[in-house]
């Protein structure tokens, strides 16, 4: 059982790891997961998710980052960062959002990266994979899924380029591939290194299952220690699985397909709700590991709770007509209560979870610019 990412944003707003944050890791350890995905931590400064997110570079804090590593193993657990780059979705206040191609659908505007800058990522992922491991993390994934930047390549709505990056999904996959490359080579063999990819991006034109079974062979070559699938993107309008209320596992099928065409081990997250449903996707081999995300908000002891013979469900809360997004900021808020011990007083309306949510970007825009310099047009 792993505590699947999750962006917490619980970073201090230029980069940096909290105690709260340590304290949030720990209490997973301490809960009994195998391993603890932090969400969204950045190889490059000027495309964060949130300003919320963690940062791998110069600015870094690398005692506090050895002091959240450290909070794994303590508990007989481990914690990889996730290493992200949000390309044409970074956080508008602070980037310019770049991706595979130039965009403007809906809110969406982005322009597309250059053939140097592209060339220049594997090197950037190696170098954050290689920070990562001298602070003492024992290994890192790779975010491939979502509609992030390495997502974005894949799809074919986001990625038209013409050069070897682009057109069918053997070119898609060749970013990712170089990417693994330059990781595995920067982190040697011992260090695991996991894969997070979408079985489809579940919209119009995006990144279908076929395509994603293409992605999944071809890594089966690609030195990796896991794949973590998963599906949805966070495209302006589309389906988001930590948004998502119908009832799961969402990916099981897929995964099994899966299974057809690779002998990396899977891990399947999305939609886990019950023992009843962990035990089955293991038992029935569409999983080697079951990723949990807002289970383990609901309850950080949950792998303990399962292993126990009493067993116990975490209650999960139900919203009506939620707003978009407003499941992701209700669980986001809750990580924050978490991480200080205080979920027992947490019920906040999703409304004023996505309040909350929207006031605490917008505070940490200043400090990031000041901690990164960054503008609006720090590509240039
Ligand atoms: C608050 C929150 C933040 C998330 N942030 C990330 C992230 O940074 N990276 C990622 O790959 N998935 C992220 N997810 C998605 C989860 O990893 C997972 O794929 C999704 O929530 C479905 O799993 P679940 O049903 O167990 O919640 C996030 C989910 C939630 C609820």
């Amino acid at each position: 059982m792993v505590k699947a990412a999750m962006s917490d944003s619980l970073g201090d707003g230029a980069g940096r790891p909290t105690e709260a944050q340590i304290e949030l890791y720990r209490r997973w350890a301490a809960g009994g997961a195998a391993l603890s995905i932090i969400g969204e931590v950045q190889v490059d400064h000027r495309f964060p998710e949130k300003p919320g997110n963690l940062v791998l570079g110069p600015h870094a804090d690398d005692g506090l980052l050895r002091r959240l590593a450290e909070a794994g193993p303590a508990h007989g657990s481990q914690i990889w960062p996730q290493l992200g780059h949000a390309g044409a979705l970074a956080h508008g206040p602070i980037s310019r959002p770049a991706g595979p191609s130039a965009l403007a659908v809906d809110d969406l505007r982005c322009d597309a990266l250059s053939r140097a800058e592209v060339g220049d990522l594997p090197a950037t992922y190696a170098r954050a994979a290689a920070h990562a491991r001298a602070v003492g993390f024992g290994g890192v994934e790779i975010h491939a899924g979502h509609g992030f930047l390495l997502s974005q390549f894949l799809s074919p709505l986001f990625n038209h380029r013409t050069d070897r990056y682009g057109g069918p999904i053997e070119a898609r996959c060749q970013l990712l591939l170089d990417v693994i490359r330059a990781v595995r080579s920067a982190v040697g063999a011992e260090f695991a290194v996991a894969v997070k990819i979408n079985s489809s991006d579940q919209l119009q034109g995006g990144l279908s299952e076929d395509d994603a079974l293409v992605a999944i062979s071809l890594l089966g070559d690609a030195s990796i220690d896991l794949i973590d699938i998963s599906g949805g993107t966070y495209f302006p309008g589309a389906p988001a699985s930590s948004d998502r209320r119908s009832t799961g596992p969402y990916f099981l099928d897929f995964a099994k397909r899966a299974r057809a065409v690779t002998t990396t081990p899977l891990m399947v997250t999305g939609g886990f709700k019950t023992r009843r449903e962990a035990i089955d996707a293991v038992v029935g081999r569409a999983a080697d590991v079951v990723g949990l995300a807002r289970a383990m908000v609901l309850d950080p002891d949950l792998p303990s709770t399962w292993l126990s013979p009493g067993g116990g469900d975490p209650r999960f809360p139900t919203f009506r007509s939620p707003p978009a997004g407003g499941i992701t900021a209700w669980f986001t808020m809750r990580l924050t209560a978490l991480a200080a011990g205080t979920e027992d007083d947490f019920d906040p309306t999703l409304d004023d979870a996505i309040a909350a949510y929207e006031r605490r970007d917008a505070e940490r825009v200043g400090s990031w610019q000041r901690a990164f310099d960054a503008g609006p047009d720090s590509r240039d």
